[in-house]
């Protein structure tokens, strides 16, 4: 039985993963490596300072305690100043229509994001008014694949674990779903997100029937 779907925000419902590497690239610049949208695969997903570890790691840098708090708050200022001015338009196709049908359906309705800045985006686009819950890096002290961001989730919409279905973009994220008890739907390519029971480009064309009818 499924009664409730969490979400993964950042490449799930908005494509905000595109602010996050310009402005990790402007800090990578600024000390002076280049950094690909290919490294920037490995930040998906993961916290931000293991982020900015990542980005050292690539650029072969070491920094102070005190530098990589600095590093972080001025790539999460750039961030901000990006993704404050995003609007409905960025949330990924056929999203909308399959919150709506799910709403409809009675199915509850979480975010499971390890981001910070959550808040700011669904206010932004619009998504609130789609969710029942948001448990996101503001309330949980462990980056997936812990499971807890899917667990506190569960947990504010009342919902068995069980009953929980989790949409991930980051094969992190799918292992963090399995690690809490819930199945896994892996939005993007089998390469990377082969683990989840079910793999989708993306939301056009999806529907909960589908769902259903694949893993229930
Ligand atoms: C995740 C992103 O959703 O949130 C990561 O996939 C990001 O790339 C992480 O580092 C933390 O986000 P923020 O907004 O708190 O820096
Ligand atoms: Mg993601």
């Amino acid at each position: 039985m499924i009664t409730a779907c969490i979400f993964d925000l950042d490449g799930v419902l908005v494509d905000s993963a595109k602010y996050h590497y310009l402005a990790w690239k402007a800090l990578a610049d600024k000390l002076g490596f280049e950094f690909t949208e290919k490294h920037n695969e490995r930040l998906k997903g993961v916290s931000r300072m293991k982020s900015l570890e990542i980005l050292l790691e690539v650029g072969g840098i070491t920094m102070t305690q005190e530098e990589k708090e600095k590093a972080a708050t001025e790539k999460n200022e750039l961030y901000r100043s990006y993704i404050s001015k995003m609007t409905p338009d960025e949330i990924l196709p056929g999203v909308e229509t399959f919150l709506k049908e799910i709403k409809a359906l009675g199915i509850k309705t979480s975010i499971g994001s390890a981001s910070k800045n959550t808040s700011l985006i669904m206010e932004r686009t619009g998504l609130s008014k789609y969710f029942d819950a948001v448990a996101d890096g503001t309330m949980v002290t462990k980056a997936k694949p812990d499971p807890e961001v899917f667990l506190k989730g569960a947990e504010l919409l009342n919902t068995d674990p069980k009953e929980c279905v989790v949409f991930e973009d980051a094969e992190a994220g799918v292992e963090a779903a399995h690690n809490a008890g819930m199945r896994a739907v892996g939005i993007g390519s089998t390469s990377t997100l082969g683990k989840a029971e079910i793999v989708i480009p993306g939301f056009t064309g999806f529907d909960f029937k589908t769902l259903k009818d694949k893993i229930d």
